[in-house]
Order: C-alpha cells, then sequence, then structure tokens
C-alpha cells in the first residue's frame, strides 16, 4: 500500500459550546469534549484507512484550560502514526477571541483507532510518511505510546517493551 501524509487524514470541526453542554462552572463538559474529539479523531482514522474505524483506546487526554459557554471551539485531528491495522491520532483542541479572532490552544488529546473488515476484525492499513518537524516528532513517539497503552490495557507484557524501556534505560 502507498504511504499517504498526515496531512491527507487532517479533521477539523469547529462548533460553539452551547448551555446544554456545560458544567455547573459554565464551562464545557469533559464528556463533551471527549465525544467532539473522538469523533473528529475517527473522521481522521477513516480518511487515512478509508476503512470502518473504531476507538480502541484514549490514551492521553489533558484538560489544560477550561473553555467557557459560547466559546467558538476548534478541535483538529490527524493521524500521527500507522501500524499495521492501528493509527495514533493527535488531537488538538483550540479556542479563537470573539474580537481578535486569536486561536489559543486549549487542550490536547491521543486516542488510538483501529482499522476493521465489516465482520469487525482488524485490518491492515497504509503506512504514513511525516513531513513537517512536528509529525515527525510525533510519530517517532508513537511507538512508545503504542507499547504504554497495551501495557497498561494488559496486552503487551512489560519486558516486551523494548521502546518504553528504552526510555528509562
Ligand atoms: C479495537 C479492537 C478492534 C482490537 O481487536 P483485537 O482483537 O484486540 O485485535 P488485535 O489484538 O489484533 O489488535 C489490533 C490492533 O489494535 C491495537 N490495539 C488493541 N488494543 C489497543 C490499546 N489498548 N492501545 C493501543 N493499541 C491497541 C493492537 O496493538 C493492534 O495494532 P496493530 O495491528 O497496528 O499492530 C477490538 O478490541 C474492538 O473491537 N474493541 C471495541 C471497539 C469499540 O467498540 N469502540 C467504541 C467504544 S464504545
Amino acid at each position: 500500500m502507498e504511504a499517504k501524509t498526515p496531512s491527507e487524514s487532517q479533521a477539523i470541526l469547529t462548533d460553539l459550546v452551547l448551555p446544554s453542554e456545560t458544567n455547573p462552572l459554565n464551562n464545557l463538559f469533559g464528556g463533551e469534549l471527549l465525544a467532539r474529539m473522538d469523533r473528529a479523531a475517527s473522521i481522521a482514522a477513516r480518511r487515512h484507512s478509508r476503512r470502518i474505524v473504531v476507538t480502541a483506546s484514549v490514551n492521553h487526554v489533558a484538560f489544560n484550560r477550561a473553555i467557557p459557554l459560547g466559546s467558538v471551539v476548534t478541535v483538529e485531528a490527524k493521524v500521527s502514526r500507522a501500524f499495521t491495522s492501528s493509527m495514533e491520532i493527535f488531537i488538538d483542541v483550540w479556542t479563537e477571541d470573539r474580537e481578535s479572532g486569536a486561536r489559543t490552544k486549549a487542550n490536547e488529546a491521543i486516542y488510538t483507532f483501529v482499522a476493521v473488515d465489516e465482520t469487525g476484525r482488524p485490518i491492515a492499513i497504509p503506512p504514513i510518511k511525516p513531513e513537517t518537524d512536528l509529525e515527525k516528532e510525533r510519530y517517532e513517539a508513537a511507538l512508545r505510546r503504542k507499547q504504554l497503552s497495551l501495557v497498561l490495557a494488559g496486552k503487551m507484557k512489560p519486558e516486551d517493551a523494548t521502546e518504553l524501556k528504552a526510555l528509562f534505560a
């Protein structure tokens, strides 16, 4: 299969924060943001693989900044690395100032999606070729994160997580 670039998978969702989507402090409810990130990530995974995709894992979420009611929120998702059937997706969340339009990074997350056939069995996907410095950095670290996720899920023995162990050597 021919390699694709991360930008070919890019998915951007922009939407408002409405009253029904907030917590008692009038900020965006965390679960609502997780759902928006999951939707954007699933579109990115689908664009890369052109297959049915399912969320396998939420590897990392950082709710660094609260997002107030009425904000315009943009969720940008891109495949950072493709393995055999699984893909790591990086998600960056931005808010924009009403008057200046300036964007502020609010949150980020990393999800893993798996491409599957019609019966739900994992299926091979195209490789990915990072282009920018940031894409290369995310690509390089993705194997460590995959191994950590598999170890935490009980699907890999810690002693087999060679990339992860190399971090602490
Ligand atoms: C995700 C799923 C397809 C994996 O199936 P599986 O039988 O475990 O298949 P495998 O063990 O062969 O794993 C398939 C790939 O997923 C990766 N994977 C599985 N669990 C993972 C995890 N927790 N973290 C990171 N990668 C994971 C494997 O490493 C493998 O990657 P590779 O093929 O690129 O090397 C299966 O568990 C599933 O269908 N889960 C439910 C998905 C779903 O419904 N999501 C929505 C939540 S409601």
